[in-house]
Order: structure tokens, then sequence, then C-alpha cells
């Protein structure tokens, strides 16, 4: 039976209703816009006479970062980066590889990463430290979520929207094998949808050992 369910999942068939996926609403429309907008107008105080750049991890990140951007009142540039880690299924390890780079320069600029979660913190880890060597003014870390209890890293995370607890979250961005990225909320998702609940939190897309997306 779940079995059958994920594959029917992998498939993507048209006509799925993604909303009966979804045993719980943890962060909805209304309190995701409030409260970007609230962080909008601490970054628009925070970024005022700074030259600043906001950088998407992709494809996480790209509802937040675009409702985001819209809520910071300054002018600014974007730029995406997308990565994958190298893991066995159940953690990812920290050995991150671009996938794609930044199409311009951080040096001197005010910089600050849109990232959709924070789990373990390797791979923003990585990110970190890639981009630390590029001589920016300033790595600031923007997080829509964090899911503090499965840290392994102890990552800094200047701008936090929400602090979720260990579950396995999708929309508003957010993926499970690459659907319900286009919710308008963070719900939770069914548990017998997971292939493993362990390869759902590490986001394998059924991939076995080896690279892993890190979205
Ligand atoms: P980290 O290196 O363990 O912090 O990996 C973070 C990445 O794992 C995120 O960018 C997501 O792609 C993925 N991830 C972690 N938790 C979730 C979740 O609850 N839902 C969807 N993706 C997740
Ligand atoms: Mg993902």
């Amino acid at each position: 039976m779940t079995e059958q369910l994920v594959r029917e999942l992998d498939e993507a068939p048209v006509g799925r209703d993604l909303i009966e996926d979804i045993d719980h609403i943890l962060v909805s429309e209304q309190q995701l816009q409030e409260k970007i907008a609230q962080v909008g107008r601490q970054l628009t105080r925070d970024y005022a006479g700074k030259d600043l750049m906001l950088i998407g991890v992709l494809k996480g990140a790209i509802m937040f970062i675009v409702d985001l951007s819209r809520a910071i009142e300054l002018p600014l540039t974007l730029d995406f980066m997308a990565v994958a880690s190298y893991g066995a299924s159940t953690e990812t390890s920290g050995i991150v590889r671009i996938l794609k780079d930044l199409d311009s320069s951080i040096e001197g600029k005010h910089v600050l990463i849109v990232e959709d979660i924070i789990d373990s913190g390797l791979t923003l880890n990585y990110i970190l430290e890639t981009l630390n060597t590029r001589n920016p003014a300033s790595l600031r870390v923007c997080s829509l979520l964090s899911k503090p209890t499965r840290r392994h890293v102890d990552v800094p995370i200047d701008y936090i929207c929400f602090e979720i607890p260990d579950e396995f979250v999708v929309g508003y961005g957010l993926d499970y094998n690459q659907i319900y990225r286009n919710l308008p909320f963070v719900g939770v998702l069914k548990p017998e949808l997971y292939a493993r609940p362990t390869d759902a939190n590490n986001n394998s897309d059924n991939k076995s050992a080896g690279e892993i997306e890190a979205e």
C-alpha cells in the first residue's frame, strides 16, 4: 500500500489533490506573509545605505526570496546558487558540490543568504565557508524555517522566521520528491507518504548513497 503511494508520488500524476497529502498546516499563508513583511522591515532598517545582495539557494528558497525581496524597501541585487551534498541515504555528510555558482562577484557586497530551511546545518556551513573566501563586506543568513533539534553544526542564522519541530514539512518552496513546492503554506506531509522517514528528512529523492540535492 505504502509502496504504491510512493510510486504514485514519484510519477507526479496529473490531477493529484496535493492538500489531501497534508497531515496538518504548520505555518499558514497569512502567518508566512505577516512574518515576511516584519522581517522585510527589519532588513530595510539593517541594510539602509548598504550595497545589499540577496543570494537564494535553489530551489527551496524561491518562494521565500520572491516575497522577502519585495518586502525590502531598498535597492538590492539578486543572485542564485544550487548545491548538492554527498552522504549516505540517512545523513548529509557536509561535503557539498556547487551545481550552479553565482553569476556575479560578491566582493565588497553586503551579502544575505536566503534559505528555505536549516536542518543539520551542514549545507549552510559549506556555503558560508565558500562565500567567506570571496571577500564580501558582510555575510549573513536569513532562513524561513529552522529545525534547531536536528543541528549537527552550529551555524549562525541572523534572521529566522519560524522555528519548527523535527517534522518533515513541504510547501512554500519545500518539496518531497520535487512535489508540493507550490502549496501556499508550510504543512506536515502525511507520514505514510514517505518512502522512509529518514529519507524524507534528507530529501534524497529516492537516490541511494551518493549525491543528494540540498535545495
Ligand atoms: P542541511 O544541510 O541538513 O541543513 O540540509 C538542508 C536541506 O535539507 C534543505 O535545504 C532542504 O532541501 C532539505 N530539508 C531538510 N528538512 C526538510 C523538510 O522538512 N522538508 C523539505 N526539505 C527539507
Ligand atoms: Mg528540498
